[in-house]
């Protein structure tokens, strides 16, 4: 099963991919989570990335559509994959069409989650991650068992520097403007399923499994 999980940031799509690839053994493929990992190790990638993240810009369509030819020709990537976070412009989902034509596969449905910008927000602003192991924590709807520790590995848990006011509203304006047009790529395609973002992860999960079926 190959999926697309598309959405606004802080929507809930790195949560509900998450326990899908647990779930049903497929990776999740974050194109925001390798570009955090190439940033905190300080790569050519990180550092090409960085600025563009920190103002909460898209890093260039070049750079992340390489980034995925790459890690889609790993063995793991056989039996499908759950992309969380790409395609986010319209020229990125033309060029993983053309990628996945060449070895005569597609993408199977799209998942586009929907929330009101005030839930986005609230669930942004109290995010909490880990940067060692990268789960994922909430301040006020996941709290960590000890304060600002994670309770998977026990590091120090952070803010993203993205996740600061003034660069949440920059990255809802991105949003609106590069990724929403995406919805009708896809709709036109008859593979794209409305996902209600709101209500705990467990509610949104029975309506993602409800999307894709079995
Ligand atoms: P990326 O990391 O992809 O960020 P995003 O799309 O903005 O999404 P987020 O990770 O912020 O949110 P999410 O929807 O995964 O929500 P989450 O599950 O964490 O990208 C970061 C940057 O990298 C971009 O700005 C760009 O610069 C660059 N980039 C990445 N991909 C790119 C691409 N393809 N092209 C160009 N540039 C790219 O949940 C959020 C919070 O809410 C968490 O605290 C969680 O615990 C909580 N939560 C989740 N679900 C619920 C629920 N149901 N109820 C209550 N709380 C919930």
């Amino acid at each position: 099963m190959r999926l697309v999980f598309l959405g606004p940031p802080g929507v809930g799509k790195g949560t509900q991919a998450q326990r899908l690839s647990t779930q049903r053994r497929i990776p999740k493929i974050s194109t925001g989570d390798i570009l955090r990992e190439a940033v905190q190790k300080k790569t050519l990638l990180g550092l090409q990335a960085k600025s563009f993240m920190d103002s909460g810009k898209l890093v260039p369509d070049e750079v992340v559509i390489g980034i995925i030819r790459e890690r889609l020709k790993e063995s793991d990537c056989m039996e499908g994959f759950i992309l969380d976070g790409f395609p986010r412009t319209v020229p990125q989902a033309r060029a993983l069409t053309a990628m996945l034509d060449r070895n005569r596969s597609g993408i199977d449905r799209v998942l586009n989650f929907e929330l009101s910008d005030e839930e986005l927000i609230r669930r942004l602003s109290g995010r909490r991650s880990c940067p060692n192991c990268q789960a994922v924590h909430h301040i006020e709807f996941n709290p960590p068992r000890k304060p600002d520790q994670c309770d998977a590995c026990r590091g120090a848990l952070i803010q993203r520097s993205d996740d600061r006011p003034e660069t949440i509203r920059k990255r809802l304006d991105v949003y609106q403007t590069q990724t929403l047009p995406l919805i009708d790529f896809y709709k036109d395609q008859g593979i794209l399923s409305r996902i209600d973002g709101s209500g705990n992860p467990e509610a949104v999960y029975r309506r993602v499994t409800d999307a894709i079926g079995k």
